[in-house]
């Protein structure tokens, strides 16, 4: 292996795909389908989670040649450099830095929501001002203040993940496959005890009609309801940041990054049937539609509440997880090239982990997730994600005419046309988010584009493509 790594290669083909379906299953799901159904898709949700499961596929299968092609830890950022060289290789590092930074945030946010509802099935009360965000956004008000002071549960939850993922990978993985087994014990058990209550009346009609409004309801509904629950399949890409603590990655990349995805695929389209099925979709705009779900059925499966609140909670940890993990790899990757200062790459020495940044990113995770609401994150995680699925589609092609004689382990099939497929429903589902967000993401960039040219610029080294030996 050419590789100047210090990092630990403890991960087998299932650990990987345990840490995707670590990363996917989360807040999407267990929150934000229920908003998606109740305002824009009816049942019909269960047609945008197929159709952003097809834009996902596309760019899985990109990110899975490219994955076992170039082994390093920078994902995207590190096919980039590769392909299309330094300039752009910043420009999406510093995208994925929005990803995956904001995501563990915005999943934070989430998690305090369901802590806080786990905690009253005890009797015991949080105060809302001691668990929510003090700034609101809408579309049409603008910023607010919302009376609350600062959301403690999600800065704790920040805190409690940064320190383990100090301490060391191994053990952070053995966490993250318990976890991911609890939740899915816990949608497993939501999907027996609840279909054989489905009454297909509540599936009549599938796709509600379009009250006039673009995106409510009907066929249009069904595609904006595709770009919000978009949210919930990010996080498979995260497996191509764990490359150089891969035991065989050529071989286990693509299947952890292709397995993580299909299966989540099936699983929420399943949970989403079974979901529209027990309960009319209108009761579902509620932060914890699972668990509304369970009380629609009656008091015969009452028991499985605090069960699917648990899971829930369960779920939103290893995503916040493998989402600082992956932050912390790609900062590791870029301090290594020279575009940040060498102190992100800093290895601790007992726990081989980059301890540094992982500690500098928890700390700033906290702040975000203590003051900002969850719709403004997640939008802008999605955005950006979004964009980078778009570059690195157009990197498998690049690199097919510039680079023919690298091994790829698993190739894509029909290039170019999945990689065009891939970018060109990418951007499609950028269009469909709202033109604040869009705001948003150029602010970052330009930010972005600073800092390069007044650091990076400067000190960055020349490509120089890691590969796997013929
Ligand atoms: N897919 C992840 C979630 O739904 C980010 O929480």
């Amino acid at each position: 292996m050419s590789s100047d790594s210090n990092l630990k290669r403890v991960l087998g083909r299932w650990d990987l795909v345990g840490l995707g379906i670590g990363a996917i299953i989360g807040a999407g799901i267990f929150v934000i389908t229920g908003q998606a159904a109740a305002e824009y898709a009816g049942p019909g949700i269960v047609l945008s989670f197929i159709l952003s499961g097809i834009v996902c596929v596309f760019a899985g299968l990109c990110y899975a040649e490219l994955a076992s092609m170039i082994p390093t830890s920078g994902s995207a950022y590190a096919y980039a450099r590769a392909s299309m060289g330094n300039f752009v290789a910043w420009i999406i590092g510093w995208d994925l830095i929005l990803e995956y930074f904001f995501a563990s945030s915005t999943v934070a946010v989430g998690w305090s929501g369901y802590f806080v509802s786990f905690l009253k099935e005890f009797g015991i009360i949080i105060p809302r001002y001691l668990s929510s965000s003090p700034f609101g956004f809408d579309h049409i008000r603008g910023w607010y203040l919302t009376g609350a002071l600062i959301n403690l549960p999600a800065m704790m939850i920040i805190a409690i993940i940064s320190i383990l993922l100090v301490v060391g990978v191994r053990e952070s993985v053995k966490v993250n496959a318990i976890i991911v087994l609890v939740k899915l014990s816990v949608i497993f058990l939501f999907i027996i005890f609840c279909a054989p209550y489905i009454s297909t009346q509540n599936w009549i009609p599938f796709i509600p009609e379009n009250t006039g409004v673009f995106g409510h309801f009907g066929w249009s509904g069904i595609a904006r309801g595709a770009a919000v629950i978009f949210f919930a399949y990010i996080g498979f890409d995260a497996v191509s940041t764990a490359a150089q603590e891969a035991k065989n990655p050529q071989k286990d990349m693509a299947f952890g990054i292709l397995g993580s995805l299909i299966l989540c695929t099936i699983i929420y389209i399943l949970v989403s049937l079974v979901l529209t099925g027990i309960v009319d979709y209108r009761l579902l705009n509620v932060p914890d539609p699972i668990a509304v779900g369970v009380d629609a059925v009656g008091p015969a499966i009452a028991w499985l509440r605090p069960f699917i609140k648990l899971g829930a909670l369960a779920g939103l940890n290893s995503v916040i997880l493998v989402m600082l993990m992956g932050q912390s790899r790609i900062l590791y990757a870029m301090s290594k090239d020279g575009y940040l200062p060498r102190f992100f790459s800093k290895i601790h020495p007992k726990y081989q982990t980059p301890y540094l940044n992982t500690l500098i990113l928890g700390i700033l995770g906290m702040m975000i997730s203590g003051i900002f609401p969850i719709g403004i994150l997640g939008e802008l995680v999605s955005i950006g994600t979004l964009f980078a699925f778009a570059i690195v589609c157009i990197s498998v092609w690049i690199l097919r005419r510039t680079q023919p004689n690298i091994p790829r382990y698993f190739k894509v099939p029909w290039v170019p046309l999945i990689p065009i497929l891939g970018a060109l429903s990418a951007v499609g589902q950028m269009l469909s988010l709202p033109p604040d967000t869009w705001l948003r993401l150029i602010v970052w960039m330009g930010l972005g584009l600073l800092i390069y040219y007044f650091y990076g610029r400067k000190r960055v080294n020349e490509p120089n493509i890691e590969t796997f030996p013929e």
